[in-house]
């Protein structure tokens, strides 16, 4: 097969060759009931989504679940460079334009994800290997402009919002990270260049800083950093129109039998009013629960899970500009999660809204309760 190397838009066209494999659109109307989490969103204004992609788009019971409950969909993997970019000269769109094309066709919206995910550790290998020649910076900068408009330029017509830098701030340390691309341009330059590149190719589309800051008591530095950092891009004029929180709550980390952590709202509530203080909107882009240090016991762990994400969208949906919810999967059967530490006792995880089978848990009615208590926006 041949690799997609055209930088031409997203077309009609090609949206009926990529997804002629696929199964036949539901249509929209019968797909989405009232009481989907899409359609309790959109009573409040709000978006629901999910992601999708890999494995997940292979299995039909997975897209017919999300065709029922989403609004917005986000390639899981495939809008990342490591997926786009076998290389500095190819582009490689299938996957993408699979996905893309399965949520024209069930009348769902699309976000982009990440046109730029500032971290050495999830770009491919080769843009550390590049060769940047003797004028580095000017090599840097045609390569990450030269991705950033041929995405969002192919994308534009059907992604209203990008995820432009992701995770661009190392939360040990609080400082920008250094990748390959930031040792020829400087850190903040990079980040700017991407966004100016995003607006310039996408011009309607909604621009996101997307990062795993949290409410937990241990976020502090993170916290702080993304305040400087939106800061700086503000004073710079860069094109950032909001703040895209992940929200993957509990912790990979801790396996004691401690609940999911000590949580900070105070703090967390003054770092949202600076964020929407300095005009940018919200949204919950990645939201899981991970349940490491939660018992085993199902009904007691889907409980604790629910009212854990229940209060947390409580309080994200009392800012008006939160307008976006979207879980980073639906089901547990393919819950990234799943990859991270496995819990001390053994038993499978149960971190997303449905279960392994499919089934609606808790997790799921506390998302329909939390848009039914949100005001409108
Ligand atoms: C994750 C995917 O879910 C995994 O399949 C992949 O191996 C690594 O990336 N923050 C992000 C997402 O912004 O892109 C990550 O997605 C999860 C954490």
């Amino acid at each position: 097969m041949t690799i997609e190397q055209s930088a031409l838009p997203f077309t009609r066209r090609s949206l009926l060759a990529a997804g002629a494999a696929l199964a036949l659109p539901l249509p929209a109307a019968a797909a989405r009931s009232p009481s989907s989490l899409a359609a309790l969103g959109a009573a409040k204004g709000i978006r629901f989504g999910s992601t999708i992609g890999g494995k997940t788009m292979a299995d039909p019971r997975y897209r017919q679940l999300n065709a029922a409950e989403c609004a917005l969909i986000v390639p899981e993997n495939e809008m990342k460079w490591a997926a786009l970019r076998p290389d500095a000269r190819h582009f490689d769109f299938r996957a993408a334009d699979r996905i893309v094309a399965w949520s024209t066709a069930n009348d769902i919206g699309v976000r982009g994800h990440t046109l730029l995910w500032h971290s050495e550790r999830w770009m491919p290998q080769w843009v550390a290997d590049h060769d940047y020649g003797s004028s580095p910076a000017i090599e840097a900068e045609r390569l990450l402009v030269d991705h950033v408009a041929t995405v969002a330029g192919r994308y534009a017509d059907r992604v209203d919002s990008f995820d432009v830098v992701n995770e661009a701030i190392d939360s040990e340390t609080g400082k920008l990270r250094e990748t390959a691309l930031s040792r020829h341009l400087g850190a903040i330059e990079t980040l700017e260049l991407a966004f100016r590149a995003a607006r310039q190719a996408a011009p309607e589309a909604q621009l996101v800083y997307n990062d795993y800051m949290g409410w937990r008591s241990d976020e502090g530095l993170h916290r702080d950093a993304v305040l400087r950092l939106l800061e700086q891009l503000r004073k710079r004029r860069a094109p950032v129109d909001a703040l895209g929180v992940q929200s993957h709550l509990g912790s990979k980390f801790s396996d004691t039998p401690t609940g999911l952590g000590s949580l900070d709202e105070t703090a967390w509530r003054r770092f949202l009013d600076e964020v929407t203080g300095m005009g940018f909107d919200l949204l919950v882009t990645e939201m899981d629960v991970h349940e490491n240090p939660l018992p085993g016991d199902i009904a007691v762990r889907d409980a604790q899970v629910a009212a854990h994400a229940r209060a947390y969208l409580d309080l994200m949906l009392s800012y008006p500009q939160t307008k976006t919810v979207i879980c980073w999967g639906l089901s547990d059967r393919y819950s990234w999660l799943g990859d991270f530490r496995q819990r001390p006792d053994g038993l499978p995880k149960r971190p997303s809204p449905f279960d392994a089978n499919y089934k609606r848990k808790p997790f799921r009615d506390a998302i329909a309760a939390a848009f039914n208590a949100a005001a409108p926006r």
